[in-house]
């Protein structure tokens, strides 16, 4: 647990410089906004964010891994209980592959119930000598390119909150009402090894699950009766970008005094916000939620260390993870002395991949897309950095949904450019959908069959 700080309150983030901050054309707006926000529920509870930090010290400790996954950025026009059910499903589906090889827990986090705001390379789009806010996430503005469409509107932190109340209502109900049951989700996990292409590779680890299941049935243990079988722990999280929201949200706790920022169990800072001086950093540095960093190509050792002094002083395992975004090309390069250091100086952290977001590239009809085959390399990279260190792959972090969607490239029904305008709905980057999901979860559980499998051989 991290104390509170006596130079920090909820809004000290004001007195430092801010990027990737909307320009609001309305203050006054915006502070009637705040006041309505913070006189709302909180969404999730300070105990729940400790219970994640827990779960995340035994990432940290090599025991358990992280799988965080869900939507670049969640849609106000999309929050149908069919499209939140089915992102829940392929993340489960995910988690129990996972969970086999690895033989050890899975933490399951979503990108939902808020991951609603996007920072952006250009503050400003211009089409047709007509230049406009760029689209920020439906928290700030709309997607649509007109001017009335692209305004910052304050009442949308509003509406952010309350989709994320709904979203948060149906997560709780799926994930502890029998739908996340593992028997059920070993069997859509056996519907995609029988029916694509590219689950068959896959029968093997399915037919090993199948068979762990007959020998608990066979020991007495009655699966459609454990209550440890029926529902699973799923948490929530998002990018802080827009800290008027987040701000709005954050309460102190009156079982420990501490601060929590109850828009999510788990908040991460972005590559593009991590300035050891600026506003992101300090607000983060207060709440006692478990935190993110994303960890690009152009982050040093030595301001990685800053950051981690900053964020985790108490060195506290699970407190924080650094979700490392290098692109295939680079991740050995770059990731190998930043995960050293802070091995060598013993800093609690849990290390991730992220392999979509160094992997982004503009298709020639326009569309932004990722290579499965690219996502694919940089995670298996990943592994091989962690295994020849003698560190932990403590997870993966990806940008999926449950829709048949045509977004990024290859993958077992090798998708191709043509495809891409298929069935592009992202309002943001391009996600895997579920069949690819399931292909790289089946991928990664090899990948972590061959580290223990090594790092088995290596403590003999
Ligand atoms: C994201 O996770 O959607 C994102 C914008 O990532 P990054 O900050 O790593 O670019
Ligand atoms: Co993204």
């Amino acid at each position: 647990m991290t104390r509170p700080l006596n130079d920090w309150n909820p809004d000290s983030w004001r007195a430092r410089p801010i990027t990737q901050s909307p320009t609001w054309p309305d203050t006054e707006h915006l502070a009637r906004v705040e006041r309505e926000l913070a006189k709302k529920p909180p969404l999730v509870f300070a105990g729940e964010a400790r219970r994640l930090q827990e779960h995340l010290g035994l990432v940290a400790g090599g025991k358990a891994i992280l799988l965080q996954a869900g939507d670049c950025a969640e849609s106000f026009d999309d929050g149908s209980a069919d499209a939140i059910r089915d992102k829940l499903k392929v993340i489960l589906q995910m988690a129990v592959a996972l969970t086999y090889a690895a033989g050890v827990p899975v933490i399951k986090v979503g990108r939902i119930a808020g991951q609603f705001a996007k920072p952006r390379s250009d503050a400003f789009e211009e089409r047709d000598g007509l230049t406009l806010d760029s689209f920020r996430g439906h928290i700030v503005n709309g997607d649509d390119f007109n001017a009335e469409s692209r305004r910052p509107d304050p009442e949308r932190l509003l509406a952010a909150y309350h989709q994320s109340v709904a979203t948060l209502n149906l997560l709780r109900a799926f994930t502890t009402g029998g739908f996340a049951a593992l028997s059920r989700v070993h069997a859509w996990n056996q519907e995609f090894v029988a029916n694509s292409l590219e689950g068959k590779r896959y029968s093997m680890v399915a037919d090993e699950i199948e068979r762990a299941l007959q020998f608990m049935k066979a020991c007495g243990i009655d699966l459609h009766d454990d209550s440890s079988l029926q529902g699973v722990d799923f948490y929530t999280s998002h990018e802080a970008l827009i800290l008027p929201y987040e701000e709005a949200l954050t309460r102190r706790d009156s079982l420990t005094g501490d601060w929590y920022d109850c828009s999510a169990h788990m908040l991460w800072i972005g590559d593009r916000t991590h300035q050891l001086d600026g506003a992101h950093v300090e607000f983060m540095r207060g709440v006692s939620n478990p935190l993110g960093l994303k960890v690009g190509p152009s982050m040093g050792a030595d301001e990685l260390r800053r950051l981690v002094d900053a964020l985790n002083p108490e060195n506290v395992p699970g407190r924080l993870t650094l979700i490392a975004r290098m692109g295939h090309e680079l991740v050995v390069e770059k990731l190998t002395p930043l995960v050293e250091v802070l091995r060598d100086e013993q800093r609690h952290v849990l290390w991730t991949c992220d392999p979509m977001h160094g992997n982004t590239f503009v298709a020639s009809g326009g569309q932004k897309t990722r290579r499965f085959d690219d996502i694919l390399s940089e995670t298996s990279q990943f592994f091989a950095v962690h295994q020849a260190l003698g560190t932990w792959p403590g997870g993966l972090h990806v940008e999926l949904t449950g829709d048949d969607v045509t977004e990024c490239l290859g993958g077992g029904s090798q998708l191709n450019e043509g495809d891409l305008e298929l069935n592009y709905t992202s309002i943001c980057d391009p996600r895997l959908n579920a069949t690819q999901s399931l292909d790289l979860a089946f991928h990664v559980a090899e990948f972590l069959q061959s580290y223990k499998a090594a790092s088995g051989a290596r403590s003999l």
